[in-house]
């Protein structure tokens, strides 16, 4: 009798599959990944992949994603319901009268949004490229950013540019507050608190390190701190743990209940009835794209 985790490898090789899974996910999702990476590097593996059928272990936006750069693959998802708090607060009807009010604009927006958004945008980043491709536009360009208010703050605060930004925010990053980490701070003294972007801006005011999901992990790995508070969700201590054993990580963190959604049964079932499929029409593939792949050409 084989193992769940046997099936899915024996499927995934007959039907030429590839698992791609974000860093979010269970440890035994990571384990049986043919790729495990960020929001960017998910992409860039979607788009290069030479496989029949992606299968995602993410969330809804991720996989649209894939499906805009591979349009002619097969792209799974293993719950239709795996959405994300920032996508659910930018509708695009709203969102598109929001752009039209602001013809002088360019529309940057975070990955993190359905793909109306991004066929309504100039170009789409992600937290490990967001400074970067700010940046790129001309200072005398006004911009839009969208959805994430606090990325927003973030990029403010570093660029100094005056950003319109959309009142948008991460279930999982936005509960976390000063109080709650001076506490826990106050019982670990001398811990580095390393926090994601999508954090409220007094969090990562008072944080040793603010970086995207592999700036994190990078982080770790080249300071070995003694003890590390990542202010995140909480598949990246338990993930990244194993390879930096001398480091002891030190909770909070929050559970992204889109991303839990994801399950090894609902992966096999993906794989054995091809159910999840993302379909999309050609033409919001079309004009997504043109933003999703300036993205990608412009990389780290
Ligand atoms: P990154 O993978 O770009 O760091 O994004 C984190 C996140 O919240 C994904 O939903
Ligand atoms: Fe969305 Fe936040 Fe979950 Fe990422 S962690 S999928 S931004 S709700």
């Amino acid at each position: 009798m084989k193992t769940i985790t046997e099936k899915i490898l024996a499927l995934k090789k007959e039907k030429n599959a590839v698992i791609l899974a974000h860093y979010y996910q269970e440890e035994a999702i990571q384990d049986l990944a043919d790729y495990v990476g960020d929001s960017l590097g998910l992409s860039q593996k979607a788009a290069e992949t030479e496989a029949d059928i992606i299968v995602f272990a993410g969330v809804h936006f991720m996989a649209e994603t894939a499906k805009i750069l591979s349009p002619n693959k097969k792209v799974f998802l293993p719950d239709l319901k795996a959405g994300c708090s920032l996508a659910e607060s930018c509708p695009p009807d709203t969102f598109g009268e929001f752009v039209k009010n602001h013809p002088d604009h360019v529309v940057i927006t975070y990955v993190n949004c359905s793909a109306e958004i991004k066929a309504l945008s100039d170009i789409v980043c992600t937290s490990s490229n967001a400074l970067k491709i700010v940046e790129s536009i001309p200072k005398d360009k006004p911009i839009i950013f969208a959805p994430d208010k606090n990325l927003g703050k973030y990029i403010i605060s570093k660029t100094g540019r005056d950003m319109l930004l959309w009142d948008g925010a991460c279930v999982v990053h936005e509960a976390f507050s000063l109080d709650k980490l001076l506490k826990v701070y106050a019982d670990n003294p001398g811990s580095k608190i390393i926090a994601h972007p999508e954090c409220p801006p007094e969090v990562i005011k008072a944080s040793d390190f603010a970086g995207s999901t592999s700036g994190m992990i990078n982080y770790v790995k080249d300071n070995q701190p003694k003890k590390v508070m990542m202010v995140t969700e909480c598949s990246m201590s338990d993930n990244i743990q194993v390879e930096n054993p001398n480091v002891e990580f030190i909770r909070p963190c929050n559970m992204c209940p889109h991303m839990k959604k994801i399950t090894l049964p609902k992966i096999l079932d993906c794989l054995e009835n091809e159910t999840g499929e993302i379909i999309m029409d050609q033409e919001t593939i079309n004009k997504a794209r043109l933003s999703v792949e300036k993205m990608v050409a412009i990389g780290r």
